[in-house]
Parts: structure tokens; C-alpha cells; sequence
């Protein structure tokens, strides 16, 4: 009994992971599903696929190990944040598609609730700020677009949660309808303060209380999976969001340490401990982890386009057949041109907020081609983690400057070359683990260190090992000539909102 097994649930494919106790991997399946834009800026998901290729990637990774339900000491969940699921209660049967953290729908919400002065209040208690990106509004959509769904949730049919909650339920055959603190502090309805849902939050977004799960420790026995969908019930033990669990798996238990992850998009967490650092450059404050029921907080620095962008490359562009191709296409981009993506696909977020613009290039010329346009796209991630960085840097800026370094994780850090870009445009040193499956191994963690086969949080801490760090070399000069000309494509973007 002395492996875990991680659900990684993402955006757009969901991964199970069985770490052995000194946390190699033993085994490892990932499946791909479908995404539904049914209008511009709209994402959702069928909770069904959500569910099923969640359930067939534990199967096939067990079985890869060639292991059974006794060997696995815990189950641990981590997931795409925000992506709102409603279902019945009685039923499981879901009343809407999931809509997704990216979804847009609710921008005209969003504004009307900034317009009657209502962000202050929602900030102050949330640490989040008044966008569609969170699950608040996306709730109340659900409710007053599904025939019905209003008057039923009020009658306490209907059940809300975020993908960890709607996993945890479906695993516990409808028994348990719960949550971890780190997802419950994405949807604009839990005071981060008092670790409660919030009534005043509730009566403005108009969500009834009974549709909300539990609030837990992230690492904590949540209930027992069904014995018939493993062979044998296993204990679940661990959730966290999949960025926060991100930041566990990069062992970032200090403050001041900080990680960024990029997957479909990049966020990117400072750890401020105890204290729930105020953002006064744009960036949210969220629950990092809650263990022993002591909240450990972060500033979050959210992008939403990383590699989703290279994904564009590919589908939309096909300029490259795979991902790995980008990074030496870019390197064969003409130096003379400075072409600048700005991929607000699906509007900005972090710092600017800006959910109605839509993306655009900058510096095109006749010479333009597929190696400039996917320097400009592996850029693009680069510029934005330097927005968050700095902002981050502003928000706290106690830090010791010998000291600070950026670790890193996700897909797009396989490229040595954004990596490298990276570290120049950062102007510091930036640390690529050993252990890519940071994501995965955070929430393994959180099951392992509450089924009691992992240690305590500073050993796991000493363990982390580096795999490179990426060194700044570029010239101060070229470096600010860069910033400047990315400053002015997002300007030039966001004045065409005006
Ligand atoms: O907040 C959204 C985030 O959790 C999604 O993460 O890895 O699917 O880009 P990812």
C-alpha cells in the first residue's frame, strides 16, 4: 500500500499519474476530450467526458503499474480551476454543460456588478476581482438560463461544484459533496478570511447555499471511492486547484517563493504565508494550500493564453505539426523584425483584465512568416509572465533580490528556448525541476502526507531537485528595447476598447 494515485483533470485532456512512495512515477495515462465553443468567447465541457476520461486514465494507469485498489494508499485530485459544473442532486445527471474557466458569457454581469460599485466589497472578501473567469457568475448563468434550474436549486435539487467536487462526487457514488479551500477560493463565493462561504457574496450573485459543498483541508480523508470502479474503495485524500497544486509540487511552502506553471495558460503564485498580501498592481490573492486548518495564502498572477497559443500554431496556423517544433522554428525568425503576438484569444487577464478585447499582432511586414510568428507566440508567454513578475515584484518587494528565482513547470518548459527567453526578459535566473509532473505530484502530496507515506512538508521541501536553471544573458539594452515595444502592442490593443 505504498503508491498514490494523482488525478491531473486540465483543460483540455485529463492525466492519472501513480507516484511510488519515494514519489518516482510508476505510471502514467492521459487522455484527451473534446471542447465546445458554441459562440465567440464561450468554452465549455460535457461533464460526462469530464468523468469518463478521468475514470479511463485511472484505469489504464493502474493497470500500466500493474497494480490493484490495495496497493494504492490514497487518491489525490487536482483540476482546471473555476470550470463550473450544476447537476442534480438525485439524479448526478448535469443541467448544463460545464462552463469553462475561459468562457466569457458573463463579461456583461461582470460589468453591470462594477457598475453599481459592488468590486470593492467582492475584492475585500474574496481577494479576487469582479471577472467572468471565476465560477460566481457562471453559477448564477447556469440558473437563470436552464429552464427550471432556479426554482430547482432553490428547492435544494440541485448541487454546484468546481471539477474536483463534481470528480469527488461522481468517485464517492453521490456521497460526497465536498471541496478543498484552495478551489473553493475561485468562485467569487468564499471569503478567503474566515474560510466560509460568504452570505453577503451569495445574496449578490444569487446562488442558494444549498447547492455548495463542504469546504476542506486540501489534504484531508474526503470519503471513499466506489469499490466497483477500482476493484477495491480507495481513500481520497487530497484536492487542490491544479495551479496551487502546482505550487506544492514545486515544494514553494516558503514565502517569497514562487513558481509559474505553463499549461493552456500560465498562472504564476507567490507564496506571502500567513498573510493575505492586498494586490495594488492587479493581480489576485488566493488560497495556496490549507493544511491542519491554517490557510497559507498567495498572490496569483493569471494568464490565460500560454500554450494554448502554440496549440494556434498548430490548428489554426498549422504552421507546425508538434509543439516541440516552435522553439527551433522560432530560432530561425529574422532578427530585424519585431513582431509582437498579443494572444488575448479569449480577452487579458492579469494585470490588465480586459475580457472584451480579442488578440492581435503588432509589426507585420512583407517578410513576415511562420518562423516570426512562432518567435512572437513563444514571446508572447514570456512578455506576460514579466507583467505578473513585475507586478508581483511591486507587491512585495521585501524580497531579498540575491534570492529571487522563478520555478518553473508545465508543458512549454520542455522548450529550452522560451526558457532561455524567459530568464532574459525576466532578468533572473529561472529553475526547471527534475520533476516535470509538478502539477500531479502536489496533489499526490496532499494524499500521500494525509494517508501518512509522505513526509512532512520542509523534507518533501529538501527533495526538490533541479533539472537546469536558465541564466539571463541578454544585453540590458536589447532587453529594454523588448519590454518597451510589448508595452506599447498591449497599449495599442487595449486602446482599440476604447
Ligand atoms: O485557472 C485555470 C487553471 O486552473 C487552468 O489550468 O493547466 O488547464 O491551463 P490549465
Amino acid at each position: 500500500m505504498s503508491y498514490v494515485l494523482a488525478i491531473d483533470q486540465g483543460t483540455t485532456s485529463s492525466r492519472a499519474i501513480v507516484f511510488r512512495q519515494d514519489i518516482s512515477i510508476a505510471a502514467q495515462a492521459q487522455q484527451e476530450f473534446p471542447q465546445h465553443f458554441p459562440a465567440s468567447g464561450w468554452v465549455e465541457h460535457e461533464p460526462e467526458d469530464i468523468w469518463v476520461s478521468t475514470l479511463t486514465t485511472c484505469r489504464a494507469a493502474l493497470a500500466q503499474a500493474g497494480l490493484s485498489a490495495s496497493d494504492i494508499a490514497a487518491i489525490g485530485i487536482t483540476n482546471q480551476r473555476e470550470t463550473t459544473v450544476v447537476w442534480d442532486r438525485a439524479t448526478g445527471q448535469a443541467v448544463h454543460r460545464a462552463i469553462v474557466w475561459q468562457d466569457r458569457r458573463t463579461a456583461p454581469a461582470c460589468a453591470q456588478l462594477k457598475a453599481s460599485g459592488h468590486e470593492p466589497m467582492v475584492s475585500a472578501k474574496t481577494g479576487l476581482i469582479v471577472d467572468p473567469y471565476f465560477s460566481g457568475t457562471k453559477v448564477a448563468w447556469i440558473l437563470d438560463h436552464v429552464p427550471g434550474a432556479r426554482a430547482r436549486a432553490e428547492r435544494g435539487e440541485l448541487l454546484f461544484g468546481t471539477v474536483d467536487c463534481y470528480l469527488l462526487w461522481r468517485l464517492t457514488g453521490g456521497r460526497v459533496h465536498a471541496t478543498d479551500a484552495t478551489n473553493a477560493s475561485r468562485t467569487l463565493l468564499f471569503n478567503i478570511h474566515t474560510g466560509q462561504w460568504d452570505d453577503d457574496l451569495l445574496a449578490l450573485l444569487r446562488v442558494p447555499r444549498s447547492m455548495l459543498p463542504e469546504v476542506q483541508d486540501s489534504s484531508h480523508h474526503f470519503g471513499d471511492s466506489e469499490p466497483e470502479l477500482f476493484g477495491g474503495a480507495i481513500a481520497i485524500r487530497g484536492i487542490a486547484g491544479d495551479q496551487q497544486a502546482a505550487t506544492i509540487g514545486q515544494a514553494c511552502f516558503a514565502p517569497g517563493m514562487m513558481k509559474s506553471t505553463y499549461g493552456t495558460g500560465c498562472f504564476a503564485l507567490l507564496n506571502t504565508g500567513a498573510v493575505p498580501v492586498k494586490s495594488t498592481h492587479q493581480l489576485l490573492t488566493t488560497i495556496a494550500y490549507q493544511l491542519n486548518g491554517q490557510r497559507t495564502y498567495a498572490l496569483e498572477g493569471s494568464i490565460f493564453v500560454a500554450g494554448s497559443a502554440v496549440q494556434w500554431l498548430r490548428d489554426g496556423l498549422h504552421i507546425i505539426a508538434h509543439a516541440s517544433e516552435t522553439g527551433p522554428l522560432a530560432d530561425k525568425s529574422d532578427s530585424l523584425q519585431s513582431v509582437y503576438l498579443v494572444p488575448a484569444f479569449v480577452g487579458l487577464g492579469a494585470p490588465y483584465w480586459n475580457p472584451r478585447v480579442r488578440g492581435a499582432l503588432f509589426g507585420l511586414t512583407r517578410n513576415t512568416g511562420p518562423a516570426e510568428l512562432a518567435h512572437a507566440a513563444l514571446e508572447s508567454v514570456c512578455y506576460q509572465t514579466y507583467d505578473l513578475w513585475a507586478a508581483m515584484r511591486a507587491d512585495w518587494p521585501d524580497a531579498d533580490e540575491a534570492s529571487i528565482v522563478l520555478r518553473v513547470d508545465g508543458g512549454m518548459t520542455a522548450s529550452d528556448w522560451t526558457m532561455q527567453r524567459l530568464a532574459d526578459l525576466l532578468d533572473a535566473p529561472v529553475d526547471r525541476p527534475m520533476i516535470a509532473e509538478t502539477t500531479a505530484l502536489g496533489a499526490g502530496y496532499l494524499a500521500g502526507l494525509s494517508a501518512g507515506i509522505f513526509p512532512e512538508p520542509q523534507q518533501f521541501a529538501d527533495n526538490w531537485r533541479l533539472e537546469h536553471r536558465f541564466k539571463p544573458v541578454m544585453s540590458q539594452a536589447t532587453r529594454a528595447r523588448k519590454l518597451k515595444g510589448w508595452a506599447a502592442a498591449v497599449r495599442g490593443l487595449l486602446a482599440s476598447d476604447d
